[in-house]
């Protein structure tokens, strides 16, 4: 096994890169909608449920498989078998195709924290949103659409993930994390508690934490718990094989996989308290329903956000402030995973020079995203994220539990955390791993498809 492969310097900068790609815009603006719109504190049953049979269950399995093998996805799974080399690459150009949207959207981000200053947005973030800054009516495809402002953005993006890849695993990506992701959660931490002391702010948790079970009872909110793991926790994307592929040789494998998991759904269960606090003021000082008001994504951060930023006054700027450098701090420690999941693949397939995959990745990479500064990014984001959601990340996660957790051996991967870890995982693990999470993902791809047929 290679000898120089690039090593993370410390055990706490791999849990903090870890981390920072699985919190991202996922926890921030997808987890609190979804928690609210899917049964309320009664999601948190099927959550919960799909963080202990998939999420840490997977999370173990990546962390051990990259660790054993040492290599990027499709090297290490050459180095199972032979014939699996193909499998490593699906999920590698999954995440890359993935950070060509993420990254429009976290360049729309960089404008509005700039645009947060002076409040540009007015009094009608909606219309400012989808005419003035996207433009959205001078037709998608129209090459004088393209916005200036948005196209510095998505270049602004771009550059810094090159800028930290190109430094490496110890250099770039783990300094980076170690800097903004406890920034990033200090940050979370000042909107809750503004938050939860706005008046009102009462009236938006009640309204996200009241149980509906009914809605327990309905299978598409148990495929949306496991949708919403699997996307948060950067599973089968490549990057938490490639990420464990740079640990040193004694590392607590098991302990790592439930730490990175905690941390996730502690952010995302803190963002959903500070986003509905805040929806909850904005809800009771416009005099209507909490529901009028609530969105997801685009619409929760780039409208009703701003909206509510207005009304906290003077406040209102840092707050602003404070919530789009969280946006772009949380995507880009999740885009620097991206990228690295993609490059260490073509770094290890080749031999190349790190540096010339970097430049070679993300030159192309943004040339690609770049299509999205014209009006056609709404339109691409929604076709792309559908079929990366509903069929890539799904499939990939099948083809990967069926065949090390099957073919390769379930118990291997066991016997490798195992030794080095202080909490050994039973065989409670082999059983998540070989029947539990197959199943539930045999029945997201059919029914995803039964509902595309309909
Ligand atoms: N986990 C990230 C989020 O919740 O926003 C998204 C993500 C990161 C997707 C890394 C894909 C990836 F490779």
């Amino acid at each position: 096994m290679s000898q120089n492969r690039d090593q993370w310097g410390s055990k706490i900068g791999f849990i903090l890169a870890a981390v920072g790609s699985a919190v991202g815009l996922g926890n921030i603006w997808r987890y609190p909608y979804l928690l609210y719109s899917s049964g309320g504190g009664a999601f948190l049953v099927p959550y919960f449920f799909a963080l202990f049979t998939a999420g840490i269950p997977l999370m173990i399995l990546e962390y051990s498989f990259g660790h054993k093998f040492k290599g990027s996805t499709p090297l290490a799974l050459a180095r199972a078998n032979k014939k699996w080399e193909w499998l490593g690459w699906w999920p590698s150009f999954n995440s890359i195709v993935i950070l060509t949207y993420y990254s429009m959207i976290l360049g729309w981000a960089v404008n509005y924290l700039f645009l947060a200053f002076t409040q540009a947005w007015g009094s009608d973030p909606n219309g400012f949103f989808f005419g003035e800054f996207l433009s959205l009516s001078s037709g998608p495809f129209e090459l004088g659409g393209i916005k200036w402002p948005i196209f510095f953005g998505i270049s602004l993006i771009w550059f810094i993930n090159w800028f930290i890849c190109y430094r490496g695993v110890s250099g770039g990506i783990e300094k980076v994390n170690k800097v903004l992701l406890p920034t990033l959660i200090g940050m979370m931490v000042l909107i809750v508690i503004r938050g939860i002391t706005l008046p009102g702010a009462v009236v938006g948790l009640n309204k996200l934490f009241t149980p509906d079970w009914a809605k327990v009872m309905d299978p598409k909110v148990w495929i949306a718990a496991y949708g919403q793991i699997f996307f948060s926790l950067s599973l089968a994307m490549g990057v938490m094989i490639t990420y464990s592929s740079y640990l040193p040789e004694k590392t607590d494998i098991v302990n790592s996989a439930f730490m990175t998991a905690f941390a996730n759904s502690g952010f995302e269960f803190l963002a959903a308290i500070g986003v509905f606090g805040i929806l909850g003021f904005m809800a009771t000082s416009q005099g209507v329903p909490v529901e009028e008001v609530v969105t997801a994504s685009i619409g929760l951060a780039f409208v009703a956000f701003p909206k509510v930023f207005g009304l906290m006054g003077p406040l209102g700027v840092v707050f602003g402030v404070i919530f789009f450098t969280c946006l772009v701090f949380a995507g880009i420690t999740s885009s620097v995973s991206m990228v690295e999941a993609f490059a260490s693949a073509v770094i290890d397939k080749t031999g190349a020079s790190r540096k010339k995959v970097v430049n070679y990745t993300i030159g192309i990479g943004y040339l690609v995203g770049i299509l999205f500064a014209t009006g056609a990014g709404l339109y691409f984001l929604d076709i792309i994220d559908h079929f990366i959601n509903s069929y890539g990340i799904v499939s990939v996660g099948l083809a990967e539990a069926v065949l090390i957790g099957w073919v390769y051996g379930a118990h291997k991967i066991r016997e490798h955390a195992n030794p080095i870890s202080i909490y050994p995982v039973g065989k409670w693990w082999d059983v998540m791993v070989k029947f539990v999470t197959p199943a539930v993902l045999v029945y997201m791809l059919i029914s995803n498809f039964v509902l595309e047929m309909k």
